[in-house]
Formats: structure tokens, sequence, C-alpha cells
């Protein structure tokens, strides 16, 4: 009888937008492909056909004005459906999975930005994780004027998080970083004002850290 398969691990990454989150998302899965595990890449909201459909209605501008509670609502209801059809599976097969966003973007926005109440956001996150955490969370850490100006130097429309101000922003960041504080054995905080080449090569670095330490058998 062969072993059962050791589940995969479970990588996040965050940070504001234009912090280089995407950028480094495709990286960071080449580096441990080419370390020789099986990896695959997702993001929220998103990552399952269903999750897909409520965030094209959650960064819609139209949507303006939607409620506070409904926003938050509807993260969780992608994020189940994203557990189910995709990170679930894939970790339960043995797969890696790194996450553009996940929770720590509710704290951060829907907590930090919006102002909602941390307790409801904690209970949201027990009903549709369970105990999932993340086992590492990188967070892309820049001064939200330079992580705006490039989120707005790329090409399209902006979205309806996109639209906020600076000081939303600088509510989010600092969520960010007070979770990474907070719990330091699961953050690592990347300086992302760091010129591309940089950011790159800390990634390179920590992409062979994770493989050693997240790898190690359990
Ligand atoms: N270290 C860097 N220095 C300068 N520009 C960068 C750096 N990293 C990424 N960029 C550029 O900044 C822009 C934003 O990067 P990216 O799309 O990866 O950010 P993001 O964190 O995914 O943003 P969003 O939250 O809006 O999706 C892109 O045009 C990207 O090429
Ligand atoms: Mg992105």
């Amino acid at each position: 009888m062969s072993a059962p398969t050791e589940r995969g691990r479970f990588i996040t990454l965050e940070g504001i937008e234009g912090a280089g989150k995407s950028t480094q998302v495709e990286h960071l899965a080449g580096l441990l492909r080419a370390r020789g595990r099986r990896v695959i890449t997702t993001r929220e909201p998103g990552g399952a056909p269903l999750a897909e459909r409520i965030r094209a209605l959650l960064l819609d501008p139209e949507h303006g004005a939607m409620c506070e509670t409904t926003e938050l609502l509807l993260m969780f209801a992608a994020r189940a459906e994203h557990l189910d059809k995709t990170i679930g599976p894939a970790l339960e097969a043995g797969v890696w999975v790194i996450c553009d966003r996940f929770t720590d973007a509710t704290y951060a926005y829907q907590g930090g930005g919006r102002g909602l109440d941390i307790a409801p956001i904690a209970t949201l996150e027990q009903l549709v994780q369970g105990a999932l955490r993340p086992d590492q969370t990188l967070v892309f850490d820049l001064p939200p004027a330079q992580g705006l100006a490039r989120a707005r130097a790329r090409t399209g429309a902006s979205d309806r998080f996109e639209r906020e101000t600076l000081r939303f922003f600088t509510a989010v960041r600092d969520v960010y970083l007070t979770r990474a504080a907070a719990m330091p054995e699961r953050y690592r905080v990347i300086d992302a004002a760091a010129p591309l080449e940089a950011v790159n090569a800390e990634i390179a670095r920590l992409a062979v850290e994770l493989d050693q330490t997240l790898g190690a058998a359990r």
C-alpha cells in the first residue's frame, strides 16, 4: 500500500493595490516548480467559476455604494466557493497553492479600510475556513501613494477599490502590518517599494527557504 499523499502547502500574498502581488505570484510559483513542487496559482476574490462571478460584482464601479455588510458577505461567499472548488482539492492532492490575496485582505480592507468590526470577520473566517489558515503569508509593503501610482499606471479602468482614498489604503496597510507583527511566524513583510530586481531577488531567496521550511515533512 502506498503512503497517503501529504497535504500541499498554502501560501498567500497580500498588500495594497500596486504592491506587486500579481507579479510575484507567478515568479514564486515558477521558482517552487523549478524545485520540484507541484504548484497552482489562484486569486481572490475569485479562483473558481462562481467566485469569479462574485468578483465581477465586487469590483464593478457601478456598485460604488454597495452596503459594507454586503461586501463582506460576498467576499466570504466567494471564498467558500474558492475553498470548495479549487484550494481544498489542490491541497488534498498534495499541490501547493499560491493565492493572490486571502482572508488577511478582508481584515485589512473591510476591517481596516471600511472600519467594520473584527469579531464578525473572525466568525465568518471560522464558518468558511474551519481551521484552515495559510501556512505562510507574504505582505508586500509600500507607501499607499506609491502603490496607487503603480496601479493607476496600468492600462484599463480602475476598479471599485482602486477608487478609494489614500486614507483608506493607509488604514489597509496598517492592518496588514499589525497582523504581521502579531503573528511573526506566519508572515513575512517584503519591502515592495524596492525596485523590481530587488523584490525578485528577495522572492528568489524566500522560495529556497520556504521550500525547505514549509516543505519539511510533517
Ligand atoms: N518592485 C516594483 N517596482 C516597480 N514597479 C513594479 C514593481 N512590482 C510590480 N511593479 C509594477 O507595478 C504594477 C502593479 O503590480 P501588480 O499588478 O503586480 O500589483 P498588485 O499588487 O497585483 O496590484 P492589485 O492589488 O491592484 O492587483 C505593474 O505594472 C507592475 O509591473
Ligand atoms: Mg494584482
